[in-house]
């Protein structure tokens, strides 16, 4: 037994297939672990012509491709299957469907190669990919804000295991009410992106939509009245008419008008969390973290009130079976799973369900 454990991590919570081969010290050792590999195979052009991830779809690609990637993660890494020392899975919160093919792959792996299971919490891996991203820097405690397609949640980080829900969406998530007004405004699939490009350059102002709870002290979020009040802008009174009111530059301005709004919501509930909590530095994950106007946007509000703000890069911050190193701390707490532990669709949000 060396100085160092390998792990094998399996990411399959929504749509994209990953596996990565971390590697860290074993107790008493420091450090955080390095990637020696990390695959994922998305399934972006599957779910594009939805608009949105079919679950179904979504588990059946899994299927394909939960082998062949963790094939690929050993042979990047160099690794066999008999020199790993651990498996570790996401078991919650994310499709049903989806998250038992990847449960199911690393509990046979368990089994036959006689060694630990540990199951991860997506969000918490997400937050964790900030100290993958900065080993060298102290990310806890702190706050955490996951911002994808599935997810708008805040937390409370006093470490990578101990981390408390502050608040969260209480109807879409930043990511899907992007997705969502992409396709209103008849642009493709991942809507991010595509808000992105065509908001370049045009007048944030130009539309004054709502910032749900923006004054309010709970720390949730709304984004389906945004959504609903860019129908209106684009449609006028009767939002069903086919008629869209706006040219191009009406609709690059509506969409930067969209993207200012959400991004407002956003960095407030963040700096709310941080001012209430005491707490310096603020770690953020999930797709939503690619954009730039958030990026932006985020930096100056840390600079302005004296936080660290550790946003990983892009391939660490959209899904990845990088950020599921987290198992490794878990595993040093001696937190195995049993071979019988199921998955979990739901987050966990204490006193609210
Ligand atoms: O974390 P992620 O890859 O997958 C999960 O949902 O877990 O996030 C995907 C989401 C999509 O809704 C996509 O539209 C959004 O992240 N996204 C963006 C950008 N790039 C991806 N949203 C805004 N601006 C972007 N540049
Ligand atoms: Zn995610």
């Amino acid at each position: 037994m060396g100085s160092s454990a390998l792990l094998l991590a399996i990411e399959t919570t929504c749509d994209e297939t990953a596996a990565a081969v971390l590697e860290g010290p074993r107790p008493p050792g420091v450090g955080v672990p390095i990637i020696r590999s990390s695959v994922v195979a998305s399934q972006v052009g599957l779910h594009r012509r939805y608009g949105g991830v079919v679950p179904e779809i979504a588990s059946r690609a899994h299927v394909r491709q939960v082998l062949p990637m963790i094939d690929e993660a050993l042979a990047r890494a160099g690794v066999g299957l008999r020199d790993l020392d651990a498996i570790a899975v996401a078991t919650r919160p994310g499709l049903v469907g989806a998250l038992v093919v990847g449960l199911t792959a690393a509990k046979s792996l368990a089994l036959a190669l006689d060694i630990p299971l540990v199951a991860v919490d997506h969000l918490e891996g997400h937050l964790y990919a900030c100290q993958l991203a900065f080993p060298d820097r102290q990310v806890y405690p702190c706050i955490g804000l996951v911002v994808s397609g599935g997810h708008t949640s805040l937390f409370r980080c006093d470490g990578p295991l101990e981390t408390a829900m502050l608040g969260g969406t209480t109807d879409d998530a930043a990511g899907e009410a992007f997705d969502k007004v992409a396709s209103l405004l008849g642009l493709g699939y991942p809507g991010g992106p595509e808000i992105e490009r065509v908001a370049r350059g045009r007048n944030p102002k130009a539309f004054a939509l709502p910032r749900s709870f923006l004054h309010d002290d709970r720390l949730d979020f709304s984004f389906s009245g945004l959504k609903t009040a860019v129908l209106y802008a684009l449609h006028g009174p009767n939002a069903q008419s086919p008629e869209v009111l706006l040219d191009e530059a009406g609709l690059g301005d509506l969409a930067a008008s969209f993207q200012e709004a959400v991004v407002d919501v956003l960095v407030a509930k963040a700096r709310q969390a941080l001012a209430r909590s005491g707490l310096k530095r603020l770690g953020v994950g999930g797709g939503v973290a690619a954009n730039s106007r958030f990026r932006e946007r985020i930096a100056a509000m840390g600079d302005a009130i004296g936080v660290e703000i550790f946003i990983p890069p892009i391939s660490l911050c959209t899904d990845n079976a990088a950020m599921s190193a987290i198992a490794l701390p878990k595993l040093w707490a001696g937190q195995v799973a049993d071979l019988d532990i199921d998955v979990r669709a739901g987050l966990v949000r204490p006193g609210r369900g």
